[in-house]
């Protein structure tokens, strides 16, 4: 009797054990996925403390910028997609960088007309005026239920304590030793004496924990007006970068709509410019709208939905930049008619040649690092926030004792056209330096939403980040089930115009699906290694659950 009473108090254990690990959260426990455990925590202690999800979403930024300082950063910027769930009301927070006052499209050019590629991606050169601190105070200001200072605080007693480092930091901190050893401030920040850090290496940041106490008590004005910015425009100005102080002081963010469609009487809230992101899906999504998906084979779903990237892509190529320095035609893109038009050309039994839309060249992508996080919160609060500081520890360059790591996000933008970037995206006029100006990004935070629930997602991978929040939102709305698991692990293949080949993850397709696609006209190329952290969180109706996933890749720490 007693063995019995035992194993079944055992089992219960168990039970409970296995319910605290598998149960879905409920909306009024915490509905936050991020790339990260520590920050992922730092938003749950906030919704704690009677936050809402736009306080946790603060609390999360700021803790990823400690905890991933290879991938976002109060030295970068991105955007956050919101939902207000008491009225509805949405909003995309636009702390993209801009480009500072010396960045003049003449600098990054040398006088052999060749893109000084280097100056956009390492050093002081590289940086635009970073968004994240303004963006950090603008949200908690206006959209937060707790100060400031309560929602950075856990990034700074992260930043004070220190963490152990992970092993996509180890990666990370491996790949870029020598940019980091390339300036003292930064080698000190990240690395252990000027070697990278091992996994388990506790990294500590006394100089940033200083700069956050800074913005939690003097809002984030503090960092673009006085003392603080004198010096920190001074300090980048003297290492030989572009910044004056009126760049900082004039930096703002921006508040825009969203672009917003159906696909397939789903709505999709996503990425307006200066991102691409909402344009290139809404274009892709609106071609392939009007094929009908049952029926078809894995191979010429694959054929269509490569066939609608390249179109978005190729917009996003000759269109798109700034639309507050360019006249981009985004209505007309965002338009099903012209997506009809678009489609009109793929021929179902062959690839599209890219150089039969349009001229140019390119090679391979490898998108590293940014970040992203989803939340809802009981009320059904959304946010949906991408980040970064660019390549992984963006310019590698640490501001002085700021402990502030600069972003390299003067590479996003056109140095020469026709010229590829860090991830092979060809431009044009659209999206050439200008001082003030945006980069044009591919960060899509998006929401998706029909009668079975709300989806938020969103990832990092560079000019990959598009072709997986399509295929994220592909398998939301055309697949019977919802698995958010499935969703976010999925096989990923990518096509972006230029270079003309899809890129598929290695190992992860078939190969009568790859020769299925060869059979088309198609160049199958495997990338070097997997790509994309996905983040998802899902409201589902029926029952009221919140459900989280977080990539496999990201956690399995082999790749940004
Ligand atoms: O804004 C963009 O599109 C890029 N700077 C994002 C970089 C990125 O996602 C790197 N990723 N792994």
């Amino acid at each position: 009797m007693k063995t019995i009473q035992i194993s079944i108090r055992f089992l219960l254990v168990l039970a409970l054990l296995a319910a605290s690990v598998l149960r879905p959260a409920t909306a009024q426990e915490c509905g936050i996925a991020s790339a990260h455990a520590l920050a992922t925590k730092a938003g749950c202690e906030i919704l704690g403390a009677g936050g809402n999800a736009f306080d946790a979403a603060v609390a999360v930024a700021a803790a990823l910028a400690v905890v991933e300082p290879f991938a976002s950063g109060i030295g970068g910027g991105g955007f956050l997609l919101l939902h207000r769930a008491s009225d509805h009301y949405e909003v995309f927070v636009d702390a993209r960088e801009t480009a500072p006052s010396g960045a003049t499209r003449e600098f990054f050019v040398d006088e052999n007309g060749k893109a000084k590629q280097k100056a956009s991606l390492e050093g002081p050169t590289a940086a635009g005026i970073p968004g994240e601190p303004a963006a950090l105070d603008w949200v908690a200001r206006r959209y937060g239920k707790l100060p400031l200072a309560r929602s950075l605080a856990p990034a700074i007693r992260l930043a004070e304590q220190g963490f152990p480092a992970d092993a996509r930091y180890a990666s990370a901190s491996a790949l870029r030793a020598d940019a980091l050893n390339s300036n003292a401030d930064a080698a000190v920040s990240f690395l252990d004496g000027g070697k990278p850090a091992a996994v388990g290496f506790i990294v500590v940041q006394p100089q940033l924990a200083r700069t956050l106490h800074m913005l939690a008590e003097q809002g984030g004005a503090s960092f673009y007006h006085g003392a603080f910015a004198s010096k920190l425009a001074q300090t980048v100005k003297s290492a030989g970068g572009l910044w004056e102080l009126s760049d900082l002081e004039n930096y703002h963010v921006i508040e825009r709509p969203p672009v917003k469609f159906t696909y397939r009487g789903a709505t999709i809230t996503t990425a307006p410019l200066p991102s691409s992101g909402g344009l290139v899906l809404a274009q892709s999504l609106f071609i392939l709208e009007s094929v009908e998906m049952a029926g078809l084979s894995a191979t010429d779903r694959a054929h269509y939905a490569v066939e609608a990237m390249r179109r978005g892509y190729h917009d996003r190529a000759r269109y798109m930049g700034d639309p507050d320095f360019f006249a981009v035609p985004a209505a007309k893109l965002a338009s099903r008619e012209y997506a009809r038009r678009r489609g009109a050309s793929i021929d179902p039994a062959r690839a599209t040649p890219s150089s039969d839309l349009a001229q140019g060249a390119g090679a391979a992508v490898e998108g590293r690092d940014t970040t992203h996080f989803s939340i809802i919160d009981g009320q059904g609060n959304r946010v949906a926030a991408t980040l970064s500081v660019n390549g992984p520890f963006g310019s590698g360059y640490v501001a002085g004792d700021t402990g502030v790591l600069l972003n390299n996000h003067m590479d996003d933008f056109v140095l020469v056209p026709g010229v590829p970037n860090l991830y092979k995206l060809v431009g044009s006029e659209a999206n050439a330096v200008a001082p003030g100006k945006r980069p044009l990004s591919s960060m899509s935070p998006t929401f998706v939403e029909d009668g079975r629930g709300v989806l938020v997602l969103g990832t990092p991978g560079g000019s990959r980040i598009i072709s997986m929040v399509l295929e994220g939102i592909l398998d939301y709305v055309d697949q019977p089930q919802t698995d958010l698991a499935r969703l976010v692990a999925a096989p990923r293949f990518h096509h972006q115009y230029l270079p003309d080949r899809i890129e598929i993850e290695p190992g992860a397709f078939s190969e009568p699906w790859i020769e299925g696609l060869k059979a088309k006209g198609h160049v199958v190329e495997a990338g070097r290694r997997k790509w994309g952290n996905m983040q998802a969180v899902f409201l589902d109706k029926k029952t009221g659950r919140v459900i989280t996933a977080s990539d496999p890749r990201g956690q399995s720490g082999v790749l940004f």
